[in-house]
């Protein structure tokens, strides 16, 4: 007979404090958000039970994007950050074996994409792109460089703060959830229509990684703590899912 786990008080989502699909200050939201009532729709066995990421798949500089493009040959340009922190579940805690990937722009704000077409030139050292798996204590890290701000076309002259992407798996493709990692002391962040998307003055801050002096390697790189809470009332706010999983 198998044990029941302890799975601790239930917290009451917060429906509320996610950001409209609509909002008119994030134009592009004005076209993409839906027009029509949602409709439920259940999930197959395919998407619960797909195959799952492995460790044995990661290679030993998938989370290191200073060295990865050039698989060790040449480092980066730009500020040597490290992104380090826990998944955690409602309660506080760790959810190990999750497949954590980032994706970011380089130190002049450029991304390696063939749609972005910003005057910052490319960075021949740096793809933007990482993955890992938390360990047994869901800890994760990236050794990275900080991303710069870049315009984007909205309302005129507007700019996204320094930001990294995130994308979180759980067991399965039908489970990923994915943010934007913010850092302290942007004073773009306060300005950026989508970060504003979230009203919730709090829950925003969830977003914003504090500088983390005591994981800064001395002449070496500044370190920054994101812990990412999966459901809950300090859930991490995601842009797919509307309460988590
Ligand atoms: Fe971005």
């Amino acid at each position: 007979m198998t044990a029941t786990r302890d799975l601790g008080p239930l917290i009451p989502r917060n429906r509320d404090a996610h950001p409209p699909a609509y909002d008119p200050d994030y134009k592009t939201s004005v076209f993409r958000s839906p027009h029509l009532p949602l409709i439920s729709m259940e999930s197959t066995p395919s998407e619960e039970t797909g195959p799952r990421f492995g460790h044995a798949r990661l290679g030993p500089l998938d989370n290191n994007l200073i060295l990865n493009w050039t698989k060790g040959a040449a480092p980066a340009v730009g500020e040597r950050i490290l992104m380090h922190g826990r998944v955690l579940d409602e309660n506080a805690r760790p959810v190990p074996d999750t497949l954590i990937e980032i994706w970011q722009a380089n130190a002049g704000g450029r991304y390696r994409h063939i749609k972005d077409t910003y005057f910052a030139p490319l960075d021949p050292n740096f793809g933007g792109c990482g993955r890992t798996i938390t360990d047994e204590n869901g800890c994760y890290e990236f050794l990275t460089i900080r991303p710069g701000a870049y315009p984007w076309p909205n309302r005129g002259n507007e700019w996204r703060p320094m930001h990294v992407h995130v994308s979180v798996f759980g067991h399965s493709f039908g489970q990923r959830l994915i943010t934007q990692m913010y850092f302290e002391g942007d004073p773009l962040i306060a300005r950026c229509p989508i970060a504003n998307t979230v009203k919730d003055r709090g829950q925003l801050d969830r977003l914003v990684a504090p500088l983390d002096l005591g994981r800064a390697r001395p002449m070496d790189f500044l370190a920054y703590k994101f812990d990412i809470v999966l459901r809950g009332r300090r859930q991490t706010m995601f842009e797919n899912k509307l309460e988590g999983m």
